[in-house]
């Protein structure tokens, strides 16, 4: 795992940006995991930003998101493809058939869980996954005790999750129950890893995550068996991690070419 701590979200964010920034250009036909929630919006606009003024060119890319919540149908705009197009697909140029977000108003869920995973195949797997953090340690909708092995499939929301996301849907009770997630297995199976964390509230979940025992419990804490995962967080992320210091000299010490 390699920890980046940044002062800002800002600064962080547009690190993260330069990482898929340069996966995208070493590989233009690169396959993007994408994330949603308040998380990643910083760094969508980073790559759009890039698109516009530097070429950034996302024509070639494919993108897989995490998850979305079943009952709504795109067009709504709690719904995770409808983030997806006002954050950052419709402002670059990704081709809309290469673009891929599971669909939570599929009538056959396990056929349509089983579809998604075997697009990712086909694509050739992912080459980079962008992550966020729940509080309680969730990557995708993959909550506490989630199997580590798991692959795409309806996960039941906790009520502290639902609770978190009521912001876009104005009220808890509004909030979907199930959702549809790429699984911890699914995740694991990306070439890189690539985990934003920002704020006090995602302290706890980061330091048990980087510095805790691997557990279901915990399942962002599989990460530590990646082979590739950076991550980036700000100053409050980094409150509770016991080796801060450490990880500020490591990044500090690193070459340039190697800080990507
Ligand atoms: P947030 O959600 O970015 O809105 O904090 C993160 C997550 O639930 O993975």
């Amino acid at each position: 795992m390699e920890i980046i701590i940044q002062p800002t979200p800002e600064e962080a964010s547009r690190l993260a940006a330069r990482l898929v920034a340069h996966a995208l250009r070493e590989k233009p036909d690169c396959v993007l995991g994408m994330a949603t929630g308040g998380t990643p919006v910083k760094l969508y606009e980073e790559l759009v930003r890039l698109h516009v003024e530097e070429d950034l060119d996302f024509s070639r890319a494919t993108a897989f998101n995490l998850d979305e919540y079943v009952g709504l149908p795109g067009d709504h705009p709690c719904s995770y493809r409808y983030f997806m197009e006002e954050h950052l697909y419709r402002h670059v140029n990704i081709s809309p058939e290469r673009v891929h977000i599971p669909n939570g108003m599929a009538e056959d869920i396990p056929a349509e869980c089983e579809m998604y995973e075997a697009a990712i195949r086909t694509a050739g797997g992912i080459d980079m996954q962008i992550l966020g953090i729940g509080s309680d340690g969730h990557i995708g909708f993959n909550e506490p005790t989630s199997s580590l092995a798991s692959r795409t499939r309806i996960k039941t929301l906790t009520d502290k999750t639902r609770r978190d996301n009521a912001r876009t849907f104005g009220s808890v009770k509004d909030v979907p129950k199930h959702v549809l997630t790429m699984g911890v297995g699914t995740i694991m199976d990306s070439r890189q890893v690539v985990l934003l964390a920002f704020g006090s509230q995602k302290a706890n979940a980061i330091a048990r995550t980087v510095e805790g025992p691997i557990s279901a419990m915990m399942p962002a804490s599989i990460l530590q068996t990646h082979r590739v995962a950076k991550i980036f967080m700000d100053e409050e992320a980094a409150g509770l991690l016991e080796r801060k210091a450490y990880y500020k000299w490591v990044f500090e010490g690193k070459p340039d070419w190697q800080k990507f």
